[in-house]
């Protein structure tokens, strides 16, 4: 088992599982034929996620715009609260076909205030693809269109996301052990 910090990390998705699924899910991508597709990174969570399927999006024929959004749902700790935009995108999006790229669909709350702002000025559409889908711990009714993996009802950290701004540099999506376990 990885140690990191001195922390015992038990490996839910492998690196190798993921860069599988990234493949599929840029052919699932691609098969939507969108038009003039800008690609929206929601940070900072997703970052290592939309580098990676970004690329495997360029293996399977697309050449979307890339813009970011930095967007804030939760402080150090793992505890949801309210939405708010910390930096936002340069490029209009009106008339546009975009997908966002987040790293996990939770409560649905950030998904569903980014979605709704990008269709506010005026998207032609906005699909969702998320590494990781925490559907037992919905409060909204929200769906991503494309998603990695189902994931347990557990904290995870790695590939992206963190624990108090630790652990994003794992290449794999884990669990950090309890101490005295
Ligand atoms: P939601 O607004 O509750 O859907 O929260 C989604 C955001 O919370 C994700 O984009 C993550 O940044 C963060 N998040 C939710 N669950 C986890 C987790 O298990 N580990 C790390 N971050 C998480
Ligand atoms: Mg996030």
């Amino acid at each position: 088992m990885p140690t990191v910090l001195g922390k015992n990390i038990e490996v839910l998705f492998p690196a190798e599982a993921i860069a599988r699924r990234n493949l599929e899910l840029a052919s699932e991508i691609a098969a939507h034929r969108f038009q003039g597709l800008l690609v929206v990174s929601v940070l900072k969570g997703s970052f290592i996620f939309a580098a990676d399927l970004i690329r495997a999006m360029h293996g399977a024929g697309l050449a979307p715009e890339i813009e970011f959004i930095l967007v804030s749902s939760y402080g150090a700790g793992t505890t949801s609260g309210d939405v708010k935009i910390l930096r936002d995108i340069d490029a209009p999006v009106a008339g546009r076909d975009v997908l966002l790229i987040d790293d996990i669909l939770e409560s649905g709350k950030t998904l569903k205030f980014t979605r709704e702002l990008i269709l506010s000025r005026g998207a032609k559409s906005v699909h969702i693809a998320v590494l990781l889908d925490k559907r037992g711990r919905r409060q909204i009714a929200l769906e991503a269109d494309f998603v990695g993996f189902d994931c347990p009802d557990r904290f995870v950290v790695g590939y992206g996301m963190d624990a108090g701004h630790y652990f994003r540099e794992l290449p794999f999506v884990g669990v950090i052990e309890e101490d005295g376990g």
